[in-house]
């Protein structure tokens, strides 16, 4: 058996996401809350024999997920990741990357950055390289804004574009409905939408709310769905209207709060309980609404599952 390590990376969402007037380099700055939730893609790298600095990539998915859009060349986001980190070590190893694919794709749950925290713990392992956090970190953002939350999870605060992370310290879990889309949303669509929206408009520096932060460390659920604010949502809503309704409907059949996730499309509802969360994913899908998963959360980042050497 060839040696192989498989991490299991989570999705996350953001309780606050403001942003601001885009930059010279084109990214919106960010002041968000990141949580990381319990839906995860696991990534598998293995040794392979092959040309040096080879990387092959495939993909699978769990039944409800629609993977149809996920490279499997060398542009896939872990094939990336893979080739950032060997070539920061001056490494050429050829490998394979298996993804398995439990996060919606183009869902405003960061699945594309979780398979890239994977990738960099997964093989950072399998060549024992025990790279330092921060260079790590460093190599994340490198590949996308939300790259190196995923490698942290928890909740934590989000600046910069989103990949300046600081962990926040929080009490307790609490359970999330997430109603899936079986449609993607571009993410630089959404961003392009909310530029045109505030164009000729002075747009204040984004900020994270008081009220938030005081809500999660009281683990005040009632007061954190109160809370939750996403300033791309009115974007998203113009690009996919029948999210509002969605929304709505999840707040109708009792969820605490709710919310876009990200860009959307997906849509995040909150609930106090395990048992409470099945009672509102119970409520939408009589609706007809679907599919749904629940997540606790918060939940620990990218992590080592299995390790064969
Ligand atoms: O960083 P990442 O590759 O995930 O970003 C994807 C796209 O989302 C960017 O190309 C940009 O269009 C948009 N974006 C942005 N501002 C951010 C993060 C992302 O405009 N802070």
């Amino acid at each position: 058996m060839s040696a192989a390590v498989t991490v299991s990376a989570p999705a996350k969402i953001n309780l606050c996401l403001g942003v601001g007037t885009a930059r010279p380099d084109g990214f919106h700055p960010l002041a968000t809350v990141y949580q990381a939730v319990g839906l995860y893609d696991q990534v598998t790298v293995s040794e392979v024999a092959g040309p040096a600095g080879q990387v092959t990539v495939s993909v699978e998915a769990q039944a409800r997920l629609d993977v149809r859009g996920v490279p499997t060349d060398a542009t896939n986001i872990a094939a990336r990741a893979v080739r950032l980190l060997a070539g920061h070590h001056r490494l050429e190893r050829s490998v394979h990357v298996h993804i398995d694919k439990g996060i919606p794709v183009a869902g405003g749950m960061a699945g594309g950055s979780a398979d890239a925290a994977g990738a960099l713990l997964a093989c950072d392992r399998l060549w024992g390289l025990r790279t330092p956090a921060e260079e790590l970190a460093a190599l994340a953002a490198e590949l996308g804004s939300d790259v190196p939350f995923a490698l942290v999870g928890g909740t934590a605060l989000g600046s910069g574009r989103g990949e300046v992370v600081t962990p926040l310290m929080t009490r307790g879990q609490h359970w999330w409905v997430v109603l899936e889309s079986p449609l993607g949303l571009s993410t630089p669509a959404v961003y392009r939408e909310f530029d045109a929206l505030h164009a000729g408009a002075e747009v204040a520096d984004p900020e994270i709310p008081d009220r938030l932060v005081g809500a999660l460390l009281a683990c005040d659920v009632p007061e954190l769905g109160a809370s939750l604010s996403n300033d791309l949502q009115r974007a998203a809503f113009r690009l996919r209207p029948e999210l509002e309704a969605a929304l709505e409907d999840g707040l109708a059949a009792s969820a605490h709060g709710a919310v876009l996730s990200g860009s959307g499309p997906s849509c995040l509802f909150l609930c106090e309980s395990r048992t409470h969360a099945a009672q509102v994913a119970d409520a939408l899908a009589a609706r007809g609404r679907g599919p749904i998963s629940l997540a606790p959360g918060p939940v620990p980042g990218a992590h080592v599952v299995a390790k064969e050497v």
